[in-house]
């Protein structure tokens, strides 16, 4: 293939508005697929992506395409649409010169399609906008032409008016791709660049790396070089993605395609490499930043014995997924265990999920909290740490304010898009989540677009839950990084009769002490057994104690059930309760069943 008749584009779009459908159409238009098959989201692989309907890990095809004589190569490259995934939306995008807008119709421009245009925009790529699902009873196309104006600066004659899940008007989606995306800037006579964007692990073939060429040209056979690791293999394998592996003899620049050689985890294909042949080096393409997990959570095996299978799940599942942090970690009450990193709230439960489905594992997964950070105050401290932020991502390691001269915590740039007549409650809710208006701009009569400074913090629990109850579910939301912000954190210790339990230390912002201090011991109290005695529960900052529950003393005497003397009822009521206390923490004198802590430090 010449290189001016490829074009390397890539479908974004939020959540639902049909970017995987249409790929679908696209798909059967170029003969890629049958037409017969019940084609739904073929790209989409994952158990947990056809369940949820969502797009986790982008996937790759290539598709041959005839117009006057001419045969082109188009390669799609499909993104995940969520907000936690926008790391693999930024990697898919460099090997691309431009991009499909997808809109819905109906719902308009949403949170996610802002983040995604200008994630194209700032990678300048040719936008084409398409606005699906013309076919719904409620479609106002022209409406959508108005607010692509309006936002995005995109003149009106240039929107695609289709529905994907008709067909109707998708091959004028091909032509504009062939018109209005340039073909790749490549040069095939220059020794070998090519940029891993993807990387999947395959048990039997080890690493397959998704690779865009820039120049040159790669082939079964060649040495090949990692402009990261510097480590040389041995090309076993290439091809073209057609959605499936299909090997070629050769891939030539321009080209988007797959290639194995012999790397044994995908760390050793780090997404952003450059690759290069055996002493021909370049200069390796410009690489991502990295992705940075946000939210941390604790994972244990519900049974110690599950420690083994539930640690080679969690390998297995990592090596297809480098997003994910592993540090291991123990806990009085759960045992041994991980803290895990995840870019997100979903990312981690679609993590979780897969365990569950792909793994068989059963886990109990923790509260999330986020990295905050602690300035140390002095030369000394800061010797003594070797650095002068201290990363926290477990409440154990928080940092007395007497050592520190200033916390820190993330926060995020909020884009939040919704029907006019929920603005008020929307504001209400951000406030109450400490958050700072930025910006409001109207996109159309009765649609707005609200800019927030948001602690992340304040946003992983429950925030989008509660955006989309108070707005009836239409108003969406998106985030990006930025940065950090001074925080007055504090620590808080819950007590049980004056003694400390260690797993449930919490660090909070001060002016939200008293709400989850009252929450943490309201759920104690409700899953703690009543006891001989009464117990104080109690939340506390150093020795101020905010918060107050009592659970009541009861004799329970289970014995007392079986008065008429049935021994061997009483035998197994007896061995019962003795199995019982094998899952039993002393906290001073107090008993309390792993089941209570479960309740109170799980994700709700
Ligand atoms: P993510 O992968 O989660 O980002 O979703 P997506 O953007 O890939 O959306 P998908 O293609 O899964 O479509 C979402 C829903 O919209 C599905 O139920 C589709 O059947 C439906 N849909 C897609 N295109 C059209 C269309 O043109 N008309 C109508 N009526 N429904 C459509």
């Amino acid at each position: 293939f010449p290189a001016e008749n490829i074009r390397n584009f890539s479908i974004i779009a939020h959540v639902d508005h049909g970017k995987s459908t249409l790929a679908d159409r696209l798909l059967e238009l170029t003969g890629t697929i049958d037409k017969t098959k019940n084609n739904k989201q073929v790209l989409d692989k994952l158990q947990v992506e056809r369940e949820r309907g969502i797009t986790v890990k982008a996937q790759t095809a290539s598709l041959f395409y005839n117009r006057e004589g001419k045969e082109y190569l188009l390669n799609l490259i499909d993104t995940p649409g969520h907000v936690d995934f926008s790391y693999e939306v930024s990697r898919s995008l460099s090997a691309c010169q431009g991009v499909l807008l997808v809109v819905d119709a109906n719902e308009g421009i949403q949170a996610q399609t802002v983040a995604n245009f200008f994630l194209a925009f700032e990678a300048q790529l040719s936008v084409i906008p398409v606005i699906n699902k013309i076919d719904l009873k409620n479609a106002d196309p022209e409406r959508v032409v108005k607010q692509i104006e309006k936002v995005f600066d995109i003149p009106s004659d240039e929107c695609i008016k289709i529905s994907a899940k008709l067909g109707t008007n998708v091959e004028s989606v091909l032509q504009a791709v062939i018109e209005r995306i340039p073909p790749p800037k490549v040069h095939r006579n220059s020794p070998l660049r090519a940029l891993v964007f993807d990387s999947t692990f395959d048990q039997y073939r080890g690493v397959i790396a998704n690779v865009a060429l820039f120049d040159g040209v790669v082939a079964k056979g060649d040495k090949i070089v990692s402009a990261h690791t510097q480590k040389t293999y041995e090309v076993n394998e290439v091809g073209v993605l057609n959605p499936n592996e299909q090997p070629t003899h050769k891939l030539y620049a321009g080209q988007v395609g797959y290639l194995i050689a012999g790397m044994k985890d995908v760390t050793e294909a780090q997404i952003g490499d450059t690759l290069y042949l055996h002493k021909q080096p370049v200069e390796p393409l410009p690489g991502f930043k990295s992705a940075k997990p946000m939210v941390f959570a604790g994972m244990y095996p519900v049974d110690q014995s599950e420690y083994n299978n539930l640690k080679s799940a969690i390998e297995k599942l990592t090596l297809n997924d480098s997003s994910v942090t592993v540090h291991r970690d123990s806990s009085l009450a759960l045992g041994a265990g991980w803290r895990l990193g995840f870019l997100g709230l979903l990312h981690m439960e679609v993590f979780n999920q897969r365990l569950e489905q792909e793994y068989n594992a059963s886990v109990i997964l923790t509260t999330p909290t986020v990295p905050y950070k602690a300035v140390l105050s002095s030369a000394k401290l800061i010797k003594e740490y070797r650095e002068k932020e201290i990363t926290i991502i477990n409440p154990a390691q928080f940092p007395e304010k007497s050592k520190v001269s200033e916390y820190l915590e993330p926060v995020v740039l909020g884009t939040i898009i919704t029907p006019d007549e929920y603005t008020g409650k929307i504001m209400m809710l951000c406030q109450a989540r400490r958050a700072v208006q930025k910006n409001m701009v109207f996109i159309d009569q009765n649609r707005v677009m609200l800019k927030y400074l948001l602690p992340l913090n304040e946003i992983v629990v429950d925030f989008y839950d509660s955006l989309k109850s108070l707005s009836s579910g239409y108003a969406s939301f998106d985030y990006e990084d930025a940065g950090y912000q001074t925080a007055e954190l504090v620590k808080m210790d819950i007590l049980l009769n004056g003694n400390f339990v260690e797993e449930l230390v919490t660090i909070v912002h001060k002016d939200k002490a008293h709400t989850v201090g009252k929450a943490i011991c309201e759920r104690l109290k409700d899953s703690l057994p009543r006891q001989l005695f009464e117990i104080a529960i109690q939340a506390a900052i150093g020795s101020r104690i905010i918060a107050r529950e009592t659970v009541k003393a009861y004799r329970k005497n289970v014995l007392a059930k079986c008065y008429g003397g049935d021994i061997t009822r009483k035998m197994k009521l007896l061995k019962r309760q003795a199995e019982g206390k094998k899952k039993l923490r002393k906290i001073g004198n107090i008993e309390v069943p792993k089941d209570a802590f479960i309740k109170v430090l799980k994700t709700q």
